[in-house]
C-alpha cells in the first residue's frame, strides 16, 4: 500500500501535543514536512520528530510537497483561509477546533470541501476517548431512551490561556472560553444527543478576571499589555426542539473549589455523567436502582491513536463517514453565534432553520 503523505502547519503547543505525535505513529503515513510562520519552531520540532523539511510559507508547502493530508493547527482566524486553499489544492485537512471564527466562515469551508471532493475532519479529540466511543454506542442502542436534559461545562478556576496573545483576542480566536472550552465540552453533549435542532440561545458572557495575572494557565506565555476582549466565562440555556434543555457552564478563571469539565444526560431510560474523564451510567434492574461505572481506564487510551488512524482511514475511503465532519462544525458555530448575539442583546436568540442536525459525510 502506498504511503499517505502527511504535512503539518502550525508547530505551536498543540501541534506538540497532538498532530505531530499521533501522525509519526501511523505506519502507512509519511511525515514529509512542518511549516510554521516562525520557522525556528517548525525546525526545533522537526528536529525532534526527525522530520526532513520546514517551511514558512503554508502555500509553498502545499506546492512543493503535494501532501494528501495537512493539519492544520494555528490560531483560529487562519483556519477557514487555510483549509480553503488546502482544498483547493486537493488536499485532505484536519482542522483544529473550532473549524471556524463563525458560521460564515464554516459554511465557506463546507462549500470549498464540497468542489474539491476532498475531506475535512475537525480536531475533536473528546469524541474519541475511550468513555465517548462507549457512550455514544450506549445511547445510540437506546439505553438513555430520549434525553431530556442536558449539562454540559468546563470550568477552571485559574485556566486563562495565553493572556495577551491571539487566545483572547476576539478578531483572533472568535470568542473565549465557550468558543475554546465549549468546542470541546458543549460539542461533547451535542455529538452524544445525536446533534438536536436547537431552537434558541439564551447566554450570558462574563469578564471579570481581564487584570489578574493569578489566573492565568500554567504551559501558556502570555504578552504583556496584550489584548483581552473575549468573555473569561459564559453561562447560559440552549432550547432544544421536542422540549429538551442543555445548560451550559464554562470559565477559564473562577471563584470555585476545584476544576470540573463535564457532560451529564438525563434520559427517559437512564442517565449518564462524564465528569473528569470518568462515566458513570444511571439506570435501574428489576426495581432497584442500578449505577455502572464501565472500567474504560483498564484499556489502552485511544484517544489520539482512533482520531488521527480514523482520518487517515477516511482519506483512503472516502465511502466511511467521518466521526468529526465539516457540517458539524457548521453547526456547532451556529449555535455559538446565536450565543453570543443573545449575551449582547440581552434576549434569547431563535435559531429559525439553522442548527438542524447535518448530514454525516
Ligand atoms: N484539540 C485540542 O485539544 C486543542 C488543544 C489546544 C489547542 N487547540 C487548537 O489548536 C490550534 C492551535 O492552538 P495552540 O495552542 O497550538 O496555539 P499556539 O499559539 O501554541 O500555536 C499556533 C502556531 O501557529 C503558528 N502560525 C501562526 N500563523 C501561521 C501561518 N500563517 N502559517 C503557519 N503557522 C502559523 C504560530 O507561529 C504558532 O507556532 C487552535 O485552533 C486551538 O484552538 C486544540
Amino acid at each position: 500500500m502506498e504511503k499517505l503523505k502527511y504535512a503539518l502547519i502550525g508547530a505551536g503547543g498543540n501541534a506538540e501535543k497532538k498532530h505531530i505525535h499521533g501522525y509519526k505513529a501511523l505506519p502507512d503515513v509519511d511525515v514529509v514536512a512542518i511549516c510554521d510562520v516562525d520557522v525556528g519552531k517548525a525546525s526545533a520540532m522537526a528536529a525532534r520528530h526527525q522530520v526532513e523539511r520546514v517551511y514558512s510559507d503554508y502555500k509553498d508547502m502545499i506546492e512543493r510537497e503535494r501532501p494528501d493530508i495537512v493539519s492544520v493547527v494555528t490560531p483560529n482566524f487562519l483556519h477557514a483561509e487555510i483549509t480553503e486553499y488546502a482544498l483547493a489544492q486537493g488536499v485532505n485537512v484536519h482542522c483544529e477546533k473550532p473549524l471556524s471564527l463563525n458560521a460564515d466562515e464554516a459554511r465557506r469551508i463546507l462549500a470549498a470541501q464540497e468542489r474539491s471532493g476532498k475531506r475535512v475532519m475537525i480536531g475533536l479529540n473528546n469524541r474519541f476517548t475511550n468513555e465517548a466511543v462507549y457512550l455514544k454506542k450506549w445511547i445510540d442502542d437506546g439505553r438513555l431512551g430520549h434525553i431530556y436534559s442536558a449539562k454540559a461545562g468546563w470550568v477552571r478556576r485559574a485556566g486563562i490561556p495565553g493572556r495577551g496573545t491571539w487566545f483572547t483576542d476576539k478578531s483572533r480566536a472568535g470568542g473565549g472560553v465557550l468558543i475554546d472550552l465549549g468546542a470541546h465540552y458543549l460539542d461533547l453533549a451535542l455529538y452524544l444527543m445525536g446533534r438536536p435542532k436547537v431552537t434558541y440561545a439564551a447566554g450570558r458572557i462574563h469578564q471579570n478576571f481581564v487584570h489578574t495575572t493569578t489566573r492565568n494557565r500554567n504551559g501558556y506565555t502570555g504578552i504583556e499589555g496584550g489584548l483581552f476582549d473575549v468573555e473569561d466565562a459564559a453561562d447560559g440555556y440552549l432550547g432544544i426542539q421536542g422540549g429538551a434543555s442543555l445548560a451550559l457552564d464554562f470559565s477559564w478563571a473562577s471563584n470555585i473549589e476545584e476544576d470540573r469539565f463535564y457532560v451529564e444526560l438525563l434520559g427517559t431510560k437512564g442517565g449518564a455523567s462524564l465528569v473528569n474523564g470518568t462515566l458513570k451510567l444511571f439506570g435501574e434492574h428489576e426495581g432497584v436502582c442500578l449505577d455502572l461505572t464501565p472500567k474504560l481506564k483498564l484499556n489502552p487510551n485511544l484517544r489520539f491513536a482512533n482520531e488521527f488512524r480514523h482520518f487517515a482511514d477516511g482519506v483512503r475511503d472516502t465511502e466511511q463517514a467521518l466521526i468529526a465532519p465539516a457540517e458539524d462544525g457548521v453547526y456547532f458555530a451556529e449555535i455559538v453565534d446565536a450565543f453570543y448575539e443573545s449575551a449582547a442583546s440581552g434576549a434569547p436568540v431563535m435559531l429559525a432553520s439553522a442548527a438542524s442536525p447535518a448530514g454525516v459525510r
